[in-house]
């Protein structure tokens, strides 16, 4: 018999569209965006251009698609990009930057994704010469999802893009959450952008919407990307209605993001006070956590079976740890659900 399921924890991209979301899409209007005319989607697109602090943005149907894209401006088929060993980027894009691009790629260890600027900046080698790779660009992810949904302090990001700008190596935010950054630390979202050439950022996670990503920049860049994107296979047509969802999530999914920041916060307390060091309260920044499952004896594969068991779905995702992420569908009971069922299975 299968458990019924009292809180699903797998991922913030599970949300279903709500009513008013869908009202919303069902009154879209609609154009063909291959040729540049779906209104919904232009507006979508400079809206978020405007809240990053760009001059302009694409609409693409995924945020690898996105990353992509902006990885594909900044580096040429043989140079390399740079990015820490578990972002998304490189873990979790299926190798397309090496696919699609030809781009090699090197990766330094950061702990909990935590961003040290000295990192990247002693990784990188502008010119290569004839003998090593140039880099040509790094990308940051803000706030990181396998790291635990840490955010990248701004004095970094800040130091990086100094360093970066002395070298000659472009960078890219991948803010598939950066909304959750935002909302946690009150940096304004063109704060955050102005330290990039290249930005993306998902509708399709915390703020809910059933697809989508937007990919924002530079006039000139974006226009080459809307060529790239069409290469890759995201060229779309009436997608205004897909766009409209986008737009109502950022009028209404934004600033309650820091509800689901609280929950998850508050399951991190449960789990620490059951088991100290399973997992660090103060470390849990947004809507991720990260719970050392083997600091209680388990194997992260026996634990989310058993969390299954007792209708928790949770998401096994290194050979110690298991990922919980907080989302427009877990409320207040479904939190008491995951603290009621799994503290005692930290306990054990
Ligand atoms: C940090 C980060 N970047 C990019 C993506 C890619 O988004 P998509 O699944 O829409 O391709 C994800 C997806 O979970 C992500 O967590």
């Amino acid at each position: 018999m299968v458990a019924a399921l009292h809180a699903d924890l797998l991922s913030d991209t599970l949300t279903t569209p709500t009513d008013g979301m869908r009202q919303a899409m069902a009154r879209a209007e609609v154009g063909d965006d291959v040729f540049g005319e779906d209104p919904t989607v232009r507006e979508l697109e400079w809206r978020v251009a405007g809240l990053l602090g760009h001059e302009d943005a694409l609409f693409t149907p995924t945020g690898s698609m996105a990353n992509q894209l902006g990885v594909r401006l900044h580096v040429k088929p043989g140079e390399e990009l740079v990015a820490d060993s578990l972002a998304h980027v490189l873990r979790a894009e299926m190798g397309a930057a090496a696919v699609l691009s030809g781009v090699s790629s090197r990766s330094w260890v950061a702990e909990n994704g935590l961003l040290d600027a000295a990192q990247p900046l002693a990784l990188m080698l502008p010119e290569g010469g004839a003998y090593q790779v140039g880099t040509r660009l790094v990308v940051v992810e803000n706030t990181h999802n396998f790291g635990g949904g840490t955010i990248q302090p701004i004095e970094q990001i800040a130091a990086l893009r100094d360093g970066t700008a002395e070298r000659g190596v472009a960078m890219h935010l991948d803010g598939a959450r950066l909304w959750n950054a935002h909302v946690a630390t009150g940096v304004p979202l063109a704060e955050y952008g102005s330290h990039f050439d290249t930005v993306s950022v998902c509708l399709s996670k915390g703020l809910g919407a059933p697809v989508g990503s937007v990919l924002a920049g530079s006039a000139a860049h974006m226009q080459e990307a809307r060529i790239w994107r069409k290469r890759f296979g995201g060229g779309m047509r009436q997608v205004g209605i897909l766009a409209a969802a986008g737009l109502y999530a950022l009028d209404h999914h934004v600033e309650r993001l820091a509800e689901d920041h609280a929950r998850a916060h508050r399951f991190a307390e449960a789990a620490a006070a059951a088991r100290p060091g399973c997992v660090l309260p103060e470390r849990v920044e947004t809507n991720i956590v990260i719970l050392d499952v083997a600091a209680a004896g388990w194997s992260p594969v026996a634990f989310t079976e058993a969390a299954a068991e007792l209708g928790v779905r949770l998401y096994a995702v290194s050979s110690t740890s298991v990922r919980l992420v907080w989302h427009l569908d877990v409320d207040d009971a479904g939190t008491d659900a995951a603290i009621a069922a799994l503290v005692p299975l930290l306990k054990r």
